[in-house]
């Protein structure tokens, strides 16, 4: 791509045809080449897909059936504030369902999504490390645990 062109393309684009050049020659690249755009746009949007499969010359539908099938790829956009609720067996035993629903509830968002107005998504784990305060959640990078369900929406009140 020349630079007058470079220009007038999304930076993220570009950086997308880099991936593309890097593995031109390599066969069976879709994973590395899916994570690498997952790298620049935050996740894989339809477009981003399309582009994807003209580079690699594969259908669309395969390109669509190796994302959704990997639990690493996300289609949609993340929030702006990543609640990860983990169900690992301490968290489970202690009440850790109850904590979940109260979040789907208040957060209006299910695993693996992201609420509509972009503010949460939900991701539920295996055990974060953090056993002795079961149940336990991560929003972005603070811990909070020896939850009830009733602190819920005070919580969540703190993430814009
Ligand atoms: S099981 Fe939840 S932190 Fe370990």
């Amino acid at each position: 791509m020349c630079e007058e062109c470079r220009e007038l393309v999304d930076p993220k684009e570009v950086k997308l045809e880099e991936v593309f050049a890097k593995y031109k020659n390599s066969k069976g690249a879709l994973i590395p080449i899916l994570q690498e755009a997952q790298e620049i746009y935050g996740y894989l949007p339809e477009h981003v897909l399309k582009l994807i499969s003209q580079a690699t010359r594969l259908p669309v539908a395969k390109i669509y059936g190796v994302a959704t099938f990997y639990a690493q790829f996300r289609l949609t956009p993340i929030g702006r504030n990543v609640i990860s609720m983990c169900l690992g067996t301490a968290c489970h035993v202690r009440g850790g369902a109850k904590v979940l629903e109260a979040i789907e509830k208040e957060a209006q968002v299910k695993d693996g999504q992201t609420s509509e107005d972009g503010r949460f998504t939900l991701e539920i784990v295996n055990c974060i490390g953090a056993c002795g305060l079961a149940p336990v959640i991560s929003i972005n990078s603070n811990v909070h645990g020896k939850l009830v369900a009733e602190q819920i929406p005070e919580i969540l009140a703190q993430y814009e």
